[in-house]
């Protein structure tokens, strides 16, 4: 039988690719969509539509008749002992408190009954979370087990900040096979990422580019760290080489670019890297939303490109190109990659990790 799921937040640019990533799912199906007040009531095809009446839907395909007609309820009235996972895709504002605390009393109220998989940063640097990526980091699963001390049924497991994502995949590799020193990165974030209500508007981002993302910076850093960390089996040590990285909004509606300079531990070639990347990630390969390559190299130097790659592997790869010696870092190599951050970076993501706790035998 498969395991029933809950939505949360399922109007939002992210919660919405949840649909296509959980219809015909092998294993879950979505029985609960919640949202905030605003949609409360309303069928998800009118919780989506826009004040002029138009449907605000930016995932791909469409929802099936189905869920279309189901019916949203408040994220507050939702029971999540009616489910068998949580999914969570809400930044919830209550007055008196900040935005990270009303949200980690959102999702620990799921998290004590029900396995809960959060596309948010509510709970991602608490010491018995971890921020996992399957294939990069599946033993840290097993952190989740401390949180019973919370006195939880359940778990919280957060995906990383959708710019982490693709850096975090691509480093992996390089990380075990030569050791890193230092990595530099600079971004160029598609408009989806910014979301649909606090979003960028469109006179803002024509014609331009935004040096800044609120906060992006230190996720980007603190979280590679500590994905890329060991676990001893009772906590997490942080990655010790450094990270430095700037984050800037272009205008592309979905797909981060990244271009990423790294100074090796130990040399390699550029043939020796562009191998560790191609090889990587078979250990998940019978998840169900696993991509059959985790790394797709390009050699065409034109790539990759957000309009042409993201939708390679349905948004589930990280595609790597431009791979080249850096001559101006010692043992350097340089690459530029492109993650889908609604798809492998939210939803899909997530779902993916789900299937791996259903595999480790957590959910
Ligand atoms: N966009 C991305 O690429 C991306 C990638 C990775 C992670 N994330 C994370 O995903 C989360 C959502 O981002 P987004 O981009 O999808 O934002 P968004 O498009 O603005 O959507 C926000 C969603 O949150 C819902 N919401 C607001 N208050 C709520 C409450 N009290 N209870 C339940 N739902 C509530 C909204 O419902 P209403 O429609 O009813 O207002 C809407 O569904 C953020 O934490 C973000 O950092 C986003």
């Amino acid at each position: 039988m498969k395991k029933s799921v809950a939505i949360i937040g399922a109007t939002g640019l992210a919660g919405q690719q949840f649909i296509p990533a959980l219809q015909n799912h092998p294993w879950f199906e979505i029985k609960t969509l919640a949202a905030s007040e605003r949609s409360a009531g309303k069928t998800y095809i009118d919780a989506l539509r826009e004040p002029s009446g138009s449907v605000g839907w930016w995932a791909e395909g469409f929802p099936s008749p189905d869920v279309q007609n189901m019916t949203v309820i408040n994220s507050d009235d939702f029971d999540p002992t009616t489910v068998d996972v949580v999914f969570t895709a809400a930044e919830v504002e209550k007055e008196g408190v900040s935005k990270r605390e009303a949200t980690q009393a959102l999702e620990a109220r799921f998290a004590q009954a029900r396995p809960t998989i959060s596309t948010t940063s509510a709970f991602r640097y608490e010491d018995d979370v971890p921020i996992l990526i399957p294939g990069v980091n599946n033993a840290h699963a097993a952190l989740v087990k401390q949180q019973s001390q919370r006195g939880w049924k359940g778990f919280v497991v957060p995906i990383p900040n959708c710019t982490t994502t693709g850096m975090a995949i691509t480093l992996k590799p390089l990380y075990d096979a030569f050791g890193i020193n230092v990595v530099i990165m600079t971004s160029l974030q598609a408009l989806s990422g910014a979301g649909r209500r606090g979003g960028v508007l469109g006179l803002d981002i024509l014609d331009n580019v935004i040096p800044y993302i609120v906060g992006e910076e230190e996720k980007v850093q603190r979280e590679t760290q500590k994905i890329l960390g060991a676990f001893d089996g009772t906590q997490i040590t942080p990655a010790d080489f450094k990270v430095s990285c700037t984050c800037t909004r272009v205008n592309v509606q979905d797909g981060h670019t990244e271009a990423v300079f790294v100074s090796l531990a130990k040399p390699a070639s550029v043939e020796d890297v562009k191998r560790v990347m191609s090889e990587y990630g078979r250990d998940i390969a019978d998840l169900p939303s696993a991509p059959p390559q985790m790394i797709v190299l390009h050699d065409d130097p034109f790539h990759p490109q957000p309009k042409r790659d993201r939708d390679i592997h349905d948004g589930m790869a990280t595609v790597v190109g431009r791979v080249r010696e850096d001559p101006a870092l010692p043992n350097g190599i340089k690459y530029v990659l492109l993650s889908h951050n609604t798809k492998m970076g939210a939803a899909k993501g997530a779902v993916l990790v789900a299937e791996l706790m259903v595999r480790e035998g957590y959910i």
